[in-house]
């Protein structure tokens, strides 16, 4: 049956786990490949809210297997944590979650790095990460010798690992001018990783040949992405970046499934732009309407509780990821955030340097010095949080989504227009069968 995956085209928190929920009924595995406790999915089912960092929202539909690939940094408080909640009201974790025994492990040390580092950003503007070690846990798998994958928790050598790394990390956290923190004592961090392996134990297998089996048998599977493909280490906007392959090049490597099975890719955009830290974004409104935007689709992190940057549909940047990503259809997502504005706008073009570009610059600084293009179109000024189909939209929400469309050069197959799953229009044929969705359940990521 091959896989199906979903995108972020942007700089991360487009909904995805929305669409992920609504598209789980159709699978038997959703898999997370990249990224770790820096990604936030908040899900309300039967009248109970689950926040989910780690653990694929499909846990919380029964029957579903869930896996957490090699690709993923993985911190093991973090994830038991969000098993017990879980578990305490009553969704069935043994034998549907699986993490791979390849997943790096993040330590003490990788947060302790990750706030020394962020405060010591070489170009004067800090990447505002989320704090959560996971540039300096993916930075030791790079470079090996520090790193610790999840299967070597349960290996005799692993005490004498550890005391090796801390005597390591101590010297290079004090040179980079960080906190001394009593977590890092060799003896406490082998006690604690100990007592988390043990736990853990059930649920650690090789994914790998799990996904493969899986493929060979047939099995429907949905891949999950996490943050967005402007923040891939590689193709996203560098050094504002995750330090994960978060566009679509990202799925094979980090599930460990070859290209060849990959059946189908969405890509999902909210219907305006935001982004949460530091970094170049030309469509940015930091103003009366950028804070209109921010209100309405109650643009604030979910892990961090930022106040999240928000913007104009930036087309340019969208169409270089649909591509990218090599997408098929687009899901669009918050359309109802837009319904009181009276003009809206969409950035066609950038001009730097009097230059006037539609592709997307490799260099940060040049994505600086952008100044958007912006083709203006009238606002529908209604709410249309109650419509249901794509005819019963106002004919200004259409022709926006259409210009959308259009400009990344992909179908519409999906458009959001409230959490609830009864608030999403199915354009296409091919997802329809989700519409007879059971009611009453909403996600947002
Ligand atoms: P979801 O899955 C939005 C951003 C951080 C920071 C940069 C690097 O909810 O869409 P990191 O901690 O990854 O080293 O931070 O990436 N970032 C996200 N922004 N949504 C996310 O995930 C993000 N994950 C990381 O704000 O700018
Ligand atoms: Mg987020």
């Amino acid at each position: 049956m091959g896989v199906t995956c979903v995108i972020g085209l942007q700089w991360g928190d487009e909904a995805k786990g929305k669409l992920v929920d609504l598209l789980t009924q159709r699978h038997e595995i959703v898999v997370r490949y990249q990224g770790g406790s820096n990604a936030g999915h908040t899900i309300v089912t039967g009248g109970q809210t689950f926040k989910l960092s780690l653990v694929p929202s499909g846990i919380l539909t029964p029957g579903v297997q869930c896996v957490v690939t090699g690709g993923v940094v993985l911190n093991p408080a973090s994830i038991l944590q969000e098993i017990d909640g879980l578990v305490s009201r009553g969704v069935q974790a043994a034998g549907r979650l699986m993490l791979s025994d390849r997943a790096h492990v993040i330590f003490p040390w990788h947060i302790a790095e990750d706030r020394a580092m962020d405060k010591s950003c070489s170009s004067g503007e800090n990447i505002g990460t989320t704090m959560r070690g996971i540039g300096p846990c993916y930075a030791d798998k790079v470079g090996r010798s520090h790193a610790v994958r999840l299967g070597d928790l349960y290996r005799a050598d692993f005490p004498e690992k550890i005391a090796h790394i801390v005597a390591a990390k101590q010297l290079r956290i004090a040179a980079m001018g960080g906190e001394a923190d009593p977590l890092l004592d060799a003896r406490q961090v082998i006690a604690d990783y100990r007592g988390y392996a043990d736990r853990l134990k059930p649920y650690v297998i090789d994914t790998t040949a799990y996904l493969l089996d899986a493929m060979d048998a047939g099995k429907r599977v949905l891949l999950e992405g996490a943050q967005g493909a402007l923040l891939d280490i590689d193709h996203g906007t560098f050094p504002f970046v995750t330090s994960s392959n978060s566009s679509g090049v990202g799925v094979s490597n980090g599930s460990g499934l070859p290209g060849r099975w990959i059946e189908k890719v969405i890509g999902v955009v909210k219907a305006y732009t935001t982004r949460v830290g530091g970094g170049p974004f030309p469509t940015e409104q930091d103003n009366a309407t950028g804070q209109q935007i921010r209100d309405r689709g109650n643009e604030y992190g979910t892990v961090t509780g930022r106040p999240r940057r928000c913007g104009w549909f930036d087309a340019v940047a969208a169409r270089y990821t649909a591509r990218l990503s090599g997408v098929d259809t687009i899901a669009v997502m918050l359309l109802d955030v837009l319904a009181t504005l009276p003009e809206i706008k969409i950035c066609t073009a950038y001009e730097i340097d009097g230059q006037r570009i539609t592709q997307f610059p490799s260099h940060v600084d040049d994505l600086r010095r952008a100044i958007p293009v912006y083709e203006i179109l009238p606002g529908w000024e209604q709410e249309i949080t109650s419509t249901r189909t794509m005819s019963d939209l106002p004919e200004n929400a259409r022709r926006y989504l259409d210009r959308l469309s259009r400009l990344v050069g992909r179908p519409v197959e999906v458009v959001s227009i409230g959490p609830d799953r009864q608030q999403t229009i199915f354009t296409g044929s091919d997802l329809g069968s989700v519409k007879s969705a059971e009611a009453g359940r909403i996600s947002e990521a």
